[in-house]
């Protein structure tokens, strides 16, 4: 007779409650969003317009509680043309979360790069116009229906030479070191509910020039924001872990604990593994990538503030990988395999490493 632990069957009740569809979760019923609720944490993903063409993928999406939007708010999708704003992708996502229950994570207001091409030549004056105008147009239309903002995405770029090792690009230009600062006034002057979150990238590798570089930099400005008042209630740390550089995750465990005395909460905001540098055979590579996630985010966790976990997609079908490696490598002879189910929409060692992490934090 199968027998159940007293943690399972609080999961599987968890699941039934929140009226979820519990989609292959584990024998017990429990999902990730399930085990992560039941630490204090929410989990979420990426999601792209392959929610809405492939039913499939999408019912995996009821493993979460959070989504995050892929593209659908980013100015390159907003606002392609200057002045004219397509909504469309946006609101279609704003309607998926709301009849899903979900919280929605707007990703991702301002960023240096992937930029609509009309903004390269602009003067000054005209950037500080589109910067503030696109803030009003697009926050005053969502307030309300958006509960989580990425006001600014990867501000750092040491390797472009700006001062404090922001990187360039069409806000840095506009405003200087300030323009993140001014993001979040402007932001929470428009919409004063929603939660204001910082998100970057790098910061779980050891590499010079990456993560060494960018985490004292992210870390000081967080704490030039907080100590400005500036209303950031959030920091997003990507993980896009990559096996080819160099990391230590204890070290990332204590960098989490030092964001945290700041007083913001933290994201594990875009979780997938690069593994480019692993070996062809699926089951040793699904083994590494899964061992790599379960120290990873079990560091990360061991951090109260550490209160959400975001992959960046569910499957490896539609990771922004895979377009990666066709770039790097010229081949399909391989495909990534960065996330807790595979093509088929069958999980993975990943699914297993992930929730043996969040089971692994004491309970809240
Ligand atoms: O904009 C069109 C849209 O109009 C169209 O309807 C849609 C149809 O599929 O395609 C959209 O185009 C592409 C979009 O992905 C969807 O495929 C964009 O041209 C393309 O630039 C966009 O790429 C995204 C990329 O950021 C740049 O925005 C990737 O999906 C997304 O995974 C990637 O995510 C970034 C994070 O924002 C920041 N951290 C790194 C991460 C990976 O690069």
């Amino acid at each position: 007779m199968q027998t159940f632990s007293r943690r399972g069957v609080i999961e599987a009740l968890a699941t039934l409650a929140a009226g979820a569809a519990a989609p292959r979760a584990m024998a017990d019923g429990s999902t990730l969003g399930t085990i992560a609720q039941g630490v204090g944490v929410t989990f979420g993903s990426a999601a792209g317009g392959q929610i809405y063409t492939d039913t499939a993928y999408e019912k995996l999406f009821a493993e979460t509680k959070l989504v995050a939007s892929e593209w659908q708010f980013k100015m390159s999708s907003l606002q392609a043309q200057k002045g004219v704003y397509d909504f469309w992708n946006a609101d279609q996502l704003v309607d998926y979360s709301a009849r899903k229950g979900k919280t929605l994570k707007a990703h991702c207001l301002f960023w240096q790069a992937n930029n609509p091409a009309w903004l390269t030549g602009l003067s000054t004056a005209d950037l500080q116009y589109v910067f503030d105008k696109h803030i009003d147009t697009v926050v005053s239309r969502y307030a309300g229906k958006v509960q989580i903002w990425d006001v600014v995405n990867e501000p750092f770029w040491p390797a472009d030479g700006q001062p404090g090792g922001f990187g360039a690009g069409p806000w840095f230009q506009a405003f200087g070191q300030d323009w993140v600062k001014r993001a979040f006034q402007r932001v929470a002057a428009v919409d004063a509910k929603a939660r204001l979150y910082l998100n970057e990238s790098q910061c779980d590798n050891n590499a010079a020039g990456l993560g060494v570089a960018i985490r004292p930099a992210l870390l000081k400005l967080v704490g030039d924001l907080k100590h400005s008042g500036v209303p950031l209630a959030g920091v997003g740390l990507e993980s896009h872990l990559d096996m080819g550089l160099p990391y230590d995750d204890a070290q990332f465990g204590a960098y989490c604990a030092q964001l945290s005395n700041l007083g913001v909460s933290i994201a594990i905001s875009e979780l997938d593994v690069r593994d480019f540098t692993l070996p062809d055979a699926i089951a040793t590579r699904d083994k590494m990538i899964a061992d790599r996630v379960q120290k990873f985010l079990t560091q990360a966790l061991s951090t109260r503030a550490v209160d959400q976990v975001v992959t960046w997609g569910l499957s490896d079908k539609y990771s922004w990988l895979k377009g990666l490696w066709q770039t790097q490598r010229g081949t399909t002879f391989r495909q990534p395999r960065p996330l807790p189910y595979d093509d088929q929409m069958q999980k993975k060692p990943c699914w297993n490493a992930i929730a043996g992490a969040l089971r692994s934090r004491p309970r809240a």
